[in-house]
């Protein structure tokens, strides 16, 4: 490995994880092939097997030696039923989150194909957004607790917590994202008439941050009726910016709209510093084992990760390959066609 190759961590994780982060590799390869990219990976089995087994969701220190020998890590799904508790997923996914301060969490939606939306009459200028979703605070920060736990007196409090310097750091990347890329609208979204005192925070910080860009167009919008705009009429959108579970809910939906959740990608991201690369979707248990989930947006994750790293053409050209491989109906069951998981990833790799 030469000094300027850098270092992916693959972590499957579990279910359809594993099968989409076959494909992704399979991309990746091909793409390190065909544009001569200076990227090693290493793969690591970290998920509900290994947990069930030696009760360890990921060996001590594992974020420094991430922090300090990767410039990327991929994680392809994780949530097993058989742990219930979801205590390695918490561990490995939302730790890498919180342990990498992974404050953006970028999650694009693109229409790659109009055949594939559900709304009527739209084409792919219509649905083209990316929403930012606050990724370090919110409801996910885990304090709380259960009092007189499982008797009819069970009271359980899960804290929202807002910074307002968290805050405002998502709002800026978000106004700054725009900026750079020509985009022109922005919309904030939260829930400030019913959450006065966590959302009115949002307010505040927004009302102050939107002044410094005057060039871009931004809105709010609460987020019953952001959910409700984006189902009527998804092309008003070009920025969706909004909290940690706000952010959860409105990318499954923005998945929707762009064929469904095996063709979502997302990006975890600290500026600078080490960030990681996930598909939108999760283990899919009911369908797990069958060689039938979609690997593009685990694709389409590796063109995302490879952008970050400075590889535009090469992200490009993942992305290119999963439209060609849309267009000519190499699509697995959940896009209506007739191919596996492994199928559609060799035919996308050989296109690499
Ligand atoms: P899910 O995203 O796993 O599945 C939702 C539905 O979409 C299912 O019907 C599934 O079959 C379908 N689906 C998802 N990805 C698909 C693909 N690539 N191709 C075809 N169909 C696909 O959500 P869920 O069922 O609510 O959660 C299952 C487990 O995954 C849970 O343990 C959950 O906590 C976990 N999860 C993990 C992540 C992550 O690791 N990033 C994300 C979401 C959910
Ligand atoms: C996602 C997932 C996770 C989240 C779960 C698995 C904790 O739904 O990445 O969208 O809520 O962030
Ligand atoms: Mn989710």
């Amino acid at each position: 490995m030469s000094e300027k190759t850098r270092r992916i961590a693959f972590i499957p994780g579990d279910g359809i994880g594993i099968e989409v982060t076959a494909e992704a590799i399979k991309a990746l390869e091909a793409l390190i092939k065909s544009h001569g990219l200076a990227v090693d990976y290493r793969v690591f089995d970290w998920g509900a097997e290994k947990y069930l087994r030696e009760g360890v969701s990921l060996p001590e220190g594992a974020f420094d030696i991430f922090r300090r020998d990767y410039a990327a890590i991929f994680i392809g799904a994780l949530g097993d039923p058989r742990v219930p508790s979801n205590q390695h997923a918490a561990d490995i996914l939302l730790g890498t989150r919180f342990n990498l301060d992974l404050y953006v969490n970028q999650r694009p939606v693109k229409l790659l194909d109009a055949r594939l939306c559900p709304l009527k009459n739209r084409s792919e200028q219509d649905v083209d957004f990316v929403i930012f979703r606050e990724n370090t605070e919110g409801l996910y920060v885990g304090m709380g607790g259960v009092f007189k736990k499982n008797t009819p007196d069970e009271i359980a409090v899960q804290e929202d917590m807002n910074t307002r310097k968290g805050v405002e750091r998502i709002l800026v990347y978000a106004f700054e994202y725009a900026g750079a890329h020509g985009l022109k609208k922005l919309c904030m979204s939260d829930k400030a008439n019913a959450l006065p005192f966590g959302h009115g925070l949002w307010q505040r910080a927004f009302a102050e941050v939107r002044k410094r860009y005057p060039g871009i167009e931004s809105r709010h919008l609460y987020v019953d009726t952001l959910n409700m705009e984006l189902v009527r009429d998804p092309s008003q959108f070009e920025v969706i910016v909004t909290c940690n579970m706000f952010g959860d809910i409105l990318s499954d939906l923005g998945a929707a709209l762009q064929g469904g959740l095996g063709l979502a990608p997302s990006a975890n991201i600290h500026p600078g510093q080490v960030s990681m690369f996930e598909t939108v979707h999760g283990s899919a248990p009911n369908i797990a084992g069958k060689n039938v989930a979609n690997p593009m947006a685990a694709v389409l994750t590796v063109g995302m990760m490879l952008d970050h790293l400075g590889h535009a053409q090469a992200a490009a050209r993942a992305e290119e390959a999963v439209r060609e491989a849309i267009r000519e109906n190499v699509t697995t069951p959940d896009l209506g066609g007739s191919f596996g998981t492994r199928e559609t990833g060799d035919w996308i790799a050989a296109r690499l």
